[in-house]
């Protein structure tokens, strides 16, 4: 088949926290969709070996620091001549209870998920800005949406945060061509999921409509949906992918 007909072809992309889970296989579903990708992880060894597998390349990136994501960002362009896409994905997701956080933790977590986050839209937003077109994607989750101790309130305030974040990047971005959204999974098949052991898998199956887990192809998909012309007119929305577990 010709390249030229994937929705994706002749577009760079650029995933953060692409070493395992979601974020790897979003590479490979957009690399499948025709685009080039930068993967990047602040796990070296791990996003080496994705990208042998899928093809792109790899960049140690730890997402906390401006700077340091910048040059990341900026090594992209330099191989590539430029990107059109950047999924915000890096995180951390953990299941501690409210009442032992440590004050570390909290800065830890939001830190990550959010600060990082804040400076991909910023970093990825200045460079789109510029050349008149772009997209952002931001992997939320439905712990920002709604209440549950399946996960941490540090970990529900941080992707709440992002949804908030998502909405201010794409008023910002909306003149200049760049469009912003937020996906927002729940309970898809993934390392996070299987750290949780079968008692609780089982407990969280139950709750989903549809009766199973989500597959990461499925977010991948997502994710090569709003980078594709067909998103083109939406900005500032949030995508559920939560087997129905999440209706508004
Ligand atoms: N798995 C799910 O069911 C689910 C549900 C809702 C939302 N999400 C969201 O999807 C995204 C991916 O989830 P996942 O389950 O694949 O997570 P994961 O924990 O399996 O993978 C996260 C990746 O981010 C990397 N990372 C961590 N800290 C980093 C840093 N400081 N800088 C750069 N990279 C860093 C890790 O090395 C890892 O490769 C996350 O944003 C998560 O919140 C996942």
């Amino acid at each position: 088949m010709s390249t030229t007909l994937l929705p994706l072809s002749g577009r760079v992309a650029f995933v953060t926290g692409a070493g395992q889970g979601l974020g790897a296989a979003i590479a490979r579903g957009l690399v499948e969709a025709g685009a080039r990708v930068a993967l990047a992880d602040i796990d070296l060894g791990k996003v080496e070996s994705v990208a042998a597998s899928v093809g792109g390349l790899a960049l140690p990136l730890d997402v906390r620091d401006e700077r340091a994501f910048t040059e990341c960002f900026d090594k992209a362009v330099a191989h590539f001549g430029a990107v059109d896409i950047m999924v915000n994905n890096a995180a951390r997701t953990p299941t501690t209870s409210i009442w032992d956080i440590t004050s570390q933790e909290w800065d830890e977590v939001l830190a990550i998920n959010l600060r990082g986050s804040f400076f991909g839209c910023r970093i990825a937003g200045r460079h789109m800005r510029g050349r008149g077109e772009g997209r952002i994607i931001n992997l939320t989750s439905m712990a920002g949406q709604q209440a549950s101790t399946a996960t941490g309130a540090h970990y529900a305030a941080s992707k709440a945060g992002l949804l908030a974040l998502t909405r201010s990047f794409a008023q910002e971005l909306a003149p200049h061509g760049v469009t912003v959204n937020a996906l927002a999974p729940a309970a898809i098949l993934s390392p996070a999921l299987e750290a949780m052991g079968p008692e609780r898998q089982q407990t969280v199956k139950a709750g989903i409509p549809l009766g199973r887990f989500g597959l990461p192809e499925e977010v991948a998909a997502a994710v090569v949906y709003l980078a594709s012309p067909a998103a083109a007119f939406m900005t500032g929305a949030t995508l559920d992918l939560n087997g129905g577990r999440f209706m508004r």
